[in-house]
């Protein structure tokens, strides 16, 4: 029920005054969170963390500003844990992950199953191994929390690929930090300060993005300390949207 309320705002949005449709999102998706929370914690049988204010809504939340949206391909699926609440809210959209790890994969796909999810799969698949699919053939192409396992030598590459694959925009969840002083062309440096986490890589994804693509408009919001229990993600944690030029 919530959910469709979501999804009618989100077409009425040419026609409703901006002020007033932001208001009633806020309210759409306040609402959607808190029921959300309440089955997990049904589901469960104990008490969950809030999802409204966490980084999983905010980045849904900026996901779907871009409705409608055909389909999309997510680089580095997992368990397909953001399919869950993507795929649900905007059931026309094909969603498709790749993951690296076969395990993960066949775990990912009977959960998806398992919970009726119809517009959403998750296959086997390198990240810096995406040649083979075609030039502006997803609508969105997004990343949460797996580039940090690219290495250096491959990102600008994955990067590349990523921007040639999407037709309207990227959108990035990862380990940002703007830093003049990175010792390498592209702009990473692994992180050792945070190595009791994993050491992961982390980037000026920007200027990584714009050697690619000069024209494409990128805005950065640095998700809220509160969000993270996590010390790494707290200091460095961004979603980044990147709007393509298409010539
Ligand atoms: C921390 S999980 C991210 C989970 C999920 N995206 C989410 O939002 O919760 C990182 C995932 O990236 C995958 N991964 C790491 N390197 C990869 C690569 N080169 N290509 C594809 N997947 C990769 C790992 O197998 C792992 O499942």
């Amino acid at each position: 029920m919530q959910q469709k309320i979501i999804q009618k705002l989100l077409r009425s949005r040419d026609n409703v005054p901006e002020a007033l449709w932001l208001l009633l999102m806020k309210g759409a998706w306040r609402t959607y969170w808190l029921i959300e929370q309440i089955k997990q914690s049904l589901r469960l049988g104990r008490k969950t963390a809030p999802l409204f204010g966490s980084e999983r809504a905010l980045f849904a939340e900026k996901f779907c500003s871009y409705f409608p949206i055909g389909n999309v391909l997510e680089i580095g699926a997992a368990y397909g844990q953001s399919f869950h609440l993507l795929a649900k809210l905007l059931p026309q959209t094909q969603f498709l992950g790749i993951d690296i790890n076969p395990e993960t994969v066949q775990a990912a796909n009977v959960v998806i199953k398992e919970n009726k999810i119809t517009n959403a799969k998750i296959i086997q698949g390198d990240a810096t191994d995406i040649q083979g699919l075609p030039d502006r053939s997803f609508d969105i192409v997004y990343s949460s929390a797996a580039l940090l396992y690219v290495d250096d030598n491959e990102i600008s590459q994955v990067i590349k690929e990523m921007i040639r694959i999407s037709r309207k925009s990227i959108i990035l969840l990862e380990l940002h930090l703007e830093n003049p002083e990175y010792p390498n062309q592209h702009l990473g440096i692994k992180l050792a300060k945070y190595s009791f986490l994993g050491t992961y890589w982390v980037r000026d994804y920007k200027k990584l993005i714009l050697q690619h693509a000069p024209r494409a408009t990128i805005s950065l919001t640095k998700i809220p300390r509160s969000m993270w229990i996590n010390e790494a993600w707290a200091e460095l944690g961004y979603i980044i949207e990147v709007n393509m030029v298409i010539d």
